[in-house]
């Protein structure tokens, strides 16, 4: 089969699985399946190999179940750089940029040594920030044993190893050191709206990374009250937050003595990484 026939059968497939940019989705699988780095440096005039063709349907099945193309490819580009994916990670979003963003202007004068990452799923958020600051060194927890895995093993790829340590265990088990910044991209999602999430969502992420409980907010209730014991003099917490939540994390850190809240708002617009410093211990 020609390419450009295979793009096109696809693309009607997929269309009809209810999938949002069936085109898209259909060159990306295609280019993967062929071992091309890129849809655009696909030829619409060359031919499918028998192999490219099985691998080919087979991605496009997994796509057909509502499988995100990230997982199907098994990794996910965050902070211009690729991260390994698991079933017992969330599939890093976009909008979790704009966290690292939030910690990067908190430090805009000197970077912080010493990072704390809770919940680092991918470990993206940590190996970002310590690419943007060489001298700094991170811990990164997470509940999930094979997240924390998968984790070690982006640090490893990403020459971070030396200075990323991963972590098993519950938020609480973090108290003990402390930290110049502690980052955390919780599980925010009500637990009734899960189900309601797209298949892509609801289906492939990893329950754990998503359930904040019945109102959301139930990891920002653990981990605000541990942010004390957690933070350095002048430490800084940033956290991201779902929709609509910016003003009760709000009222939840100054319950816990951090003032001076600052929000940073991702690509649309919507509060998404909330900022505080400890001015006192
Ligand atoms: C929303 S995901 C964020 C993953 C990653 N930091 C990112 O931004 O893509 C939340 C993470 O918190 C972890 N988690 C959930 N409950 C936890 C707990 N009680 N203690 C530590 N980690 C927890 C989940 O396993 C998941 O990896």
């Amino acid at each position: 089969m020609k390419v450009a026939d295979a793009i096109c059968d696809a693309t009607k497939r997929l269309r009809a699985a209810g999938v949002d940019a069936p085109r898209r989705d259909a060159r990306l699988l295609l280019a993967d399946a062929m071992g091309v780095a890129h849809p655009a440096l696909l030829d619409a005039g060359s031919h499918l190999s028998v192999t490219e063709s099985a691998r080919f349907v087979d991605k496009l099945v997994r796509r057909e179940a509502r499988e995100p193309v990230a997982r199907i490819r098994g990794s996910r580009e965050f902070w211009g750089m690729e991260f390994a994916l698991s079933e017992a990670t969330l599939d890093p979003r976009p909008d979790t940029e704009t966290l690292v963003e939030a910690a990067l202007a908190a430090f805009a004068a000197a970077p912080p040594r010493r990072i704390l990452d809770l919940g680092t799923g991918s470990g993206c958020v940590l190996c970002a920030l310590l690419r943007e600051w060489p001298d700094a060194t991170g811990v990164g927890v997470d509940i999930s044993e094979a997240a924390v895995t998968t984790a070690r093993r982006n640090a490893l790829h990403l020459g971070l190893s030396a200075r990323a340590d991963f972590v098993v265990g519950d938020w609480s088990d973090a108290v003990g050191a402390r930290y110049d910044l502690v980052v955390s991209n919780p599980p925010y999602v009500r637990s009734s709206d899960i189900p309601a999430l797209e298949p892509e969502v609801a289906a492939f992420d990893p329950r754990l990374a998503l359930d904040g409980g019945t109102d959301g907010l139930d990891a920002y209730r653990r981990i605000t009250p541990l942010l004390s014991r957690l933070l350095a003099r002048g430490g800084v917490v940033a956290m991201e937050v779902g929709l609509g939540q910016a003003a009760e994390v709000g009222d939840l850190y100054s319950r816990h003595g951090l003032e001076c809240v600052t929000l940073r708002t991702d690509l649309s617009g919507i509060p998404r990484a909330i900022t505080s410093r400890l001015e006192r211990l």
